[in-house]
């Protein structure tokens, strides 16, 4: 079959910048230039920017615009959230213990065991079920009276089961513990309204919504106190150091708020063509299976296991023949270990080693998604062939 054009499946790792977006960020590179932390009328100008954008990502989360951080992306988020809410907890004699899952993507696993690790807090980690999905009940199992978070993520970048964060954060606040929950693969597509998930932080990063890479923002709940992961200056109330990348502050709220003004648009799209993706690569894949829940996962992410498959190999193949997909998650490309995300979730190595993450976007067609059901089934005989000659 003819290739259409590079075809692109791999959103859940980045998205490119809207060009609406573009356009609201350009401005803010070299006509209004100054340090929003000045006090003259070129700061002042960057200032209100900032002070825009932060009241249009509030209207978004439905908090308020000083419960908003900016940082440089979502994993900074994440770092802020846990290092700033365990240090706290532990100079105020309030805890010790973090509970999280085997599911959540580095930026919080690696900094909850450099907690443990480096500083001596206790760490525990739920099991999830079959579908990577965390039951409340668990949750409120591993709370102990010295709890301080609970960080559980919203949706999986890997298999894109969506989690139950709303019972999640009401079991761990009966326990009196704090929630922190990475929303970086569910914005954009999922509903982020901060008080109906009743979470006290909350990760986000522009570019997995059609925004800029390297900015990010966490909210975090009037009352709860953060001791900044990065110190210098007051910036961000203290809570952040550093000069205010002022462009990209604008371009994430712009391009927040274009998604969710599109949400129902976008959602619809991206579930047509995941919809294809799943029924055709399980109708055409002998020993293929869907990784994640069958309903709740997000509008855009179809992810699969294939047995005996060598899941690098086979983005590789794919690859060369134009289509654009992540095995795991983006990170883990040239790593050989199977995914954890996927061994925790009882998978076997054999098929867990095959994994393929196909994500659409925007700008995905029918015809790309005839393309990639033609592709991947021949990719992974291939694949298998060759792995069965080795
Ligand atoms: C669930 C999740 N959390 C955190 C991150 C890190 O975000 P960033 O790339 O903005 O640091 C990612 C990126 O892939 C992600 O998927």
């Amino acid at each position: 079959m003819h290739q259409p054009r590079p075809i692109y499946l791999d959103h859940a790792a980045s998205t490119p910048v809207d060009s609406r977006v573009l356009e609201a960020m350009m401005p803010y590179f070299s006509e209004i230039y100054g340090n929003p932390s000045s006090i003259h009328q070129f700061g002042q100008a960057a200032e209100q920017a900032v002070e825009e954008a932060r009241e249009r990502v509030a209207h978004v989360l439905g908090c308020k615009a000083d419960e908003i951080v900016f940082t440089s992306c979502g994993s900074e988020s994440d770092n802020l959230a846990l290092r700033g809410t365990m240090l706290h907890a532990r100079k105020t004699g309030r805890g010790n213990h973090l509970v999280t899952t085997p599911i959540e993507h580095s930026a919080v696993t690696r900094t909850a065991q450099q907690l443990a690790d480096l500083m001596d807090f206790a760490v525990s980690s739920v099991t999830v079920d079959e579908y990577g999905q965390v039951d409340p009940e668990e949750i409120a199992a591993a709370c102990r009276p010295d709890t301080a978070l609970v960080s559980v993520m919203y949706a999986n970048n890997e298999m894109g089961t969506i989690q139950p964060i709303a019972q999640i954060a009401d079991i761990a606040h009966q326990h009196g513990v704090l929630v922190h929950t990475d929303a970086v693969q569910a914005a954009g597509q999922l509903p982020l309204n901060v008080n109906e998930l009743g979470v006290d932080m909350l990760a986000v990063s522009a570019h997995k919504f059609y925004g800029p890479k390297g900015i990010g923002a966490l909210y975090v709940r009037e009352g709860v106190t953060l001791p900044p992961s990065q110190s210098g200056g007051g910036q961000e109330n203290g809570r952040r150091a550093g000069t205010h990348n002022v462009a990209f502050i604008v371009g994430l709220a712009k391009a927040l708020e274009l998604a969710y003004e599109e949400a129902d648009l976008h959602n619809a799209h991206y579930r047509h063509h995941r919809d294809r993706l799943i029924d055709g690569i399980l109708s055409r894949i002998p020993d293929s299976r869907l990784t994640g829940h069958p309903d709740q996962r997000l509008p855009n992410n179809a992810s699969f296991v294939f047995r005996g498959v060598d899941g690098n190999a086979l983005l590789m193949y794919l690859d060369l023949k134009g289509i654009a997909a992540s095995s795991g998650s983006a990170c883990k490309v040239g790593n050989p270990e199977p995914s954890g995300v996927l061994l925790s979730m009882g998978i076997e190595p054999e098929w867990a080693l095959g994994s393929l993450r196909l994500t659409v976007g925007r700008q995905t067609t029918d015809a790309d998604i005839d393309y990639a059901l033609d592709v991947i089934p021949e990719a992974v005989e291939k694949i298998r062939k060759l792995g069965a000659r080795l």
